[in-house]
């Protein structure tokens, strides 16, 4: 094993927590500060606030080198030889990243500097910011030589962030100076060099000993334009195949098959080409937001990203369009809705595309019965529960004696569920699947009328009839 380093990692929200609890797995010591009392002292009790697969075990399993949660950051930045930098930076009226919580951070880490530390960027944020960092260091009078900044974003997907980290496709490490870069190669080094795959209790994953992740060793400002343009690339690509998926509805083709066919090229690959209600999130309408502001900041023409931006408006709308053809009102209509989240897997509501569409099923007024394996508390925090809004506990429930049945997140759960007691269960068998989770011949066979996203849709003979006559 590699030498433990003393890391503090300021902010405790997904990136931040997960960063922590997977340096204390690879052997460092971890001081993890936030300025949110209630959550430290949950953390520190062993619960926590994000439903993260391997997260909770990881922070119990680590008793010998528990990661420690305080709100002390001045403390935390004096035993550090690395403090990363992890706290929110949310989308401000402009589209731009409001980096006013990374400047307190970054002032407050100069008021405790007392030697040589490594103060790395892991927040997603605009190319420059680690310049910025480094002058709101250097004006609380912290010397040259006792300071230098690195840029180390995180590629973590929400509901696999643990997985994500310890089997990095990649590592991006951006540094101006050499001590920077084998310091952070140092707190890499139980992954790089493979050592922490023997482990008998490594988390799993597509990285081993002998395949361990790669270090890509760039300057800072690449990294934080890695960072934007990976997640903006990615966004592009489901804005494309979302259009896609529209030209397939027009023609009557199927948009897997096409997506089969097109991701089957190398240069293209198969990921991200998943046609569905848009995306959404923390990170990728943000960060889409603050690339494009970046872009125009510094002259350079990227309306290319306004366009992915309204595809995937667009996208929505356009599955509220299908639903309504299939009901043709909304009033009193009593409609189930399985996933609330931004995708399946996670708790996280933020951006849901599921929600959007959900609030505007209420007010067209239905009455909508939702179904979400995880974001049932943070969703009611958004629409609370009324005579119109109804969360229940189960998918069936969801779809007991309703008009239609919506899937708006990929939960495999759903994926899974037994379509024969689906159907009895339904008031008018129709499912309306923004996320193309069932085989459209099963569900013919099982009775259902089917639309989903860029494939034929399929009518059940009893409406197939009136179907048939097209109507506005
Ligand atoms: C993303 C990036 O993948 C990750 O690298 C970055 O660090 C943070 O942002 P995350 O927001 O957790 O991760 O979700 P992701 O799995 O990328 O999905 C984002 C959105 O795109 C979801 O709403 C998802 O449903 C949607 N999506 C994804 C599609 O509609 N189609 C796809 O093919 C893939």
């Amino acid at each position: 094993m590699s030498q433990p380093l003393s890391i503090a990692v300021v902010g405790s929200g997904y990136v931040g927590l997960v960063a922590a609890v997977c340096f204390a797995e690879i052997g460092h010591h971890v001081i993890c500060v936030d300025n949110d009392e209630s959550k430290v002292k949950m953390l520190r009790e062993g619960r926590v606030p994000i439903h993260e697969e391997y997260l909770e075990e990881l922070l119990k399993r680590n008793t010998t080198n528990p990661v420690e949660f305080t709100s002390d950051l001045a403390n935390a930045t004096r035993r550090a030889q690395a403090i990363f930098i992890a706290v929110g930076t949310p989308q401000s009226k402009t589209g731009s990243a409001d980096l006013s919580y990374v400047d307190a951070v970054a002032s407050e880490i100069a008021r405790s500097i007392d030697s040589y530390k490594v103060i790395v960027e892991k927040s997603t944020v605009p190319v420059y910011t680690n310049e910025w960092i480094r002058r709101v260091i250097e004006r609380n009078g912290v010397p040259k030589e006792l300071f230098d900044i690195a840029s180390n974003p995180e590629f973590l997907r929400e509901g696999t962030a643990v997985v994500d980290f310890l089997h990095a496709d990649r590592i991006v490490v951006g540094a101006e100076t050499e001590r920077a870069g084998t310091l952070l190669k140092k707190i890499y080094e139980p992954l790089t060099n493979g050592s922490y795959y023997k482990k008998a209790d490594a988390v799993p994953g597509i990285c081993s000993e002998k395949n361990p992740p790669p270090i890509l060793l760039t300057s800072t400002k690449a990294a934080e334009i890695i960072k934007h343009a990976s997640n903006a690339f990615l966004a592009m690509k489901i804005s494309f195949i979302n259009v896609v998926a529209n030209i397939c509805e027009a023609v009557g083709a199927d948009v897997e098959e096409v997506a089969k066919g097109i991701g089957s090229d190398g240069r293209i690959g198969p990921k991200f080409l998943r046609a569905g209600i848009g995306y959404g999130g923390s990170c990728f309408p943000k960060d889409v937001a603050a690339f494009r502001y970046v872009a125009e900041q510094l002259g350079v023409d990227f309306s290319l990203l306004k366009e992915v931006e309204a595809i995937n408006e667009e996208q929505k709308r356009r599955f509220f369009q299908k639903v309504r053809s299939a009901l043709w009102t909304f009033r009193g209509k009593r409609i189930g809705v399985l996933g609330l989240s931004f995708k399946g897997g996670t708790d996280d509501i933020r951006d849901s595309p599921a929600l959007d569409i959900v609030q505007l099923l209420v007010k067209e007024g239905s009455t909508v019965v939702a179904f979400d394996p995880a974001a049932e508390a943070r969703s009611k925090e958004v629409i609370p529960p009324s005579d119109k809004m109804l969360y229940v506990d189960s998918p069936y429930a969801a779809a007991q004696d309703a008009d239609a049945l919506l899937i708006l997140s990929d939960w495999q759960e759903f994926a899974d569920l037994d379509l024969k007691k689906l159907h009895y269960t339904l008031r008018y068998p129709i499912i309306i699947d923004g996320r193309n989770l069932y085989d459209p011949v099963d569900m013919i066979e099982h009775g259902f009328t089917y639309l989903s996203v860029g494939r034929p849709s399929l009518f059940h003979a009893r409406d197939a009839a009136s179907s048939s006559r097209q109507l506005p």
